[in-house]
């Protein structure tokens, strides 16, 4: 599994676009809007398998509707709260059980806190 933290969206974007045996399956927190859902759609649109999260349902709605308009129902979209350990230790079960480990996570929801500002974050590699 591969995790990858916002500045490395558009590695994310080009490794899974890149992939050349079938669609990957990528995890993207804060799929509602902004640059997660841009990411959501692009990808869902070059083949790839969507996991997505964001605290509001009836924006996941939304983006489930324009992502199943290509009558590909097989996204998974979840209600969680990044901040909340439960939420993420929940949302972590779900995901594996319906859908395994994801190939790829963008960590996108990430709020720009002190911590998050100033935390350390390790580089790791997108090699596919
Ligand atoms: N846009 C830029 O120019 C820019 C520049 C530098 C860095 N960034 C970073 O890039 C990321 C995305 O930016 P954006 O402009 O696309 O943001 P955005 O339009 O505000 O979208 C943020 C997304 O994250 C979700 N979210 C926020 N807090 C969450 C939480 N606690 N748990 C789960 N989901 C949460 C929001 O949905 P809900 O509110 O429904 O939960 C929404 O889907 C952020 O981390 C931002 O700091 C953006």
């Amino acid at each position: 599994m591969k995790t990858a933290s916002f500045g490395a969206v558009n590695r994310a974007a080009a490794g899974a676009a890149g992939a050349s045996s079938g669609g990957k399956t990528v995890m993207i927190t804060g799929v509602s809007k902004g640059l997660g859902r841009a990411l959501a759609l692009e990808l869902a649109k070059r083949g790839h398998t969507i996991i997505g999260c964001s605290r509001a349902q009836d924006k996941l709605n939304s983006l489930q509707s324009e992502l199943s308009s290509d009558h590909n129902n097989h996204h998974l979209l979840l209600i969680a709260d990044v901040r909340s350990n439960s939420s993420v230790e929940e949302l972590a079960r779900a995901v594996i059980e319906k859908k395994g480990v994801p190939d790829i996570i963008v960590n996108n929801a990430v709020p720009l806190t002190e911590t998050t500002r100033y935390g350390k974050f390790q580089r790791k590699s997108l090699t596919l």
